[in-house]
């Protein structure tokens, strides 16, 4: 695995790439590192359908609020470079923050009102931090498939939109959520988490089976699944309900009921302590 600092050497190599095989699919797995097996099932696709595959470690200054979590952020460097080079990953980017952002960096690229929805709700600014460095790490590593976890749905949805908007010539492929073997969704800020939090984190795969359950027993009133996790969360002291959304997978819209046909998106996001978990499935 080649390790690429530099906008330029990232861009030199892809192209030599390019040049030598034009037909060559080029996979892209973005990260911000402290990688776990979610971050490896998306690796480990982009392996079996990509003749190339690029992988990033970037821990995008503008997506986190200014109380957020950045300066704490994991970085594991070594070890993530371990992973990705077992996962037979051919090129790493991994820019410091001022090769990635000029001092007088001022352009944005903002999606419109579905980055203030789910996630965007609570963190004013957050989707626009994250469009802006994916659009920068499409234009530089210029992927023809990029590969994105459902775990972070609204996340997905934005970049979609983004995709469309902007015309970026890639297709994005969404993997499933990885679990750890009690249904925690895995996540790197699982590692946040103490003990006795660990165990409280499970509300929310437990308010998702909930509605799960409900879905199978024919229940499709939105309300009353929202109502459920809002329960359930609310029966975990420790636990401080962000959200209980049951909307379009596409628009972060509300829906009133489930129907077939769409593609319904019940998420759900809690603090416990200071940190702030998310996770959602697919109807
Ligand atoms: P990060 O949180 O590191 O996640 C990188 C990718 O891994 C995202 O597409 C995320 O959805 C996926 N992922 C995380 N946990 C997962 C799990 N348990 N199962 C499956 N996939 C999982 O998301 C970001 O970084 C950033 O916002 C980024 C897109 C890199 C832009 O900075």
């Amino acid at each position: 695995m080649r390790v690429l600092k530099t906008m330029a050497e990232m861009r030199e190599v892809i192209g030599a790439e390019r040049r030598r095989n034009s037909g060559a699919i080029v996979g892209f797995v973005p990260t911000m590192g402290a990688l776990h097996a979610g971050h490896l099932a998306l690796v480990r696709a982009a392996r079996e359908q990509c003749d190339r595959v690029v992988a990033s470690i970037f821990v995008n200054p503008l997506q986190f609020g200014p109380t957020e979590d950045f300066s704490r952020y994991p970085r594991t460097f070594d070890a993530d470079c371990e992973m990705l080079s077992d996962e037979g990953v051919d090129f790493l980017f991994a820019p410091t923050g001022k090769e990635m952002y000029a001092d007088d960096a001022a352009t944005t690229v903002d999606v419109g009102p579905i980055a203030d929805r789910l996630d965007g709700a609570s963190r004013p600014g957050h989707f626009r931090g994250v469009a802006t460095v994916v659009a920068k790490l499409f234009h530089i590593v210029t992927p023809d498939v990029a590969y994105f976890g459902q775990k972070d749905a609204a996340q997905i949805a934005v970049l979609r939109k983004m995709t469309r908007d902007l015309n970026f010539p890639l297709r994005l492929a969404v993997c499933e959520t990885v679990r750890e073997a009690d249904g925690l969704a895995m996540s790197s800020r699982n590692r946040y988490l103490s003990g006795e939090e660990r165990q409280q984190a499970l509300v929310l795969s437990r308010a998702l089976q909930r509605v799960k359950n409900l879905v199978a027993a024919g229940e499709r009133n939105a309300e009353v699944l929202a109502q459920s996790m809002k329960d359930t969360t609310g029966a975990e002291d420790a636990a401080r309900l962000d959200y209980a959304a049951v909307v379009d997978a596409d628009t972060l819209l509300p829906v009133e009921r489930v129907a077939a046909g769409t593609s319904t998106l019940v998420a759900v996001a809690v603090w416990i302590g200071n940190t702030r978990l998310i996770d959602n499935i697919l109807l």
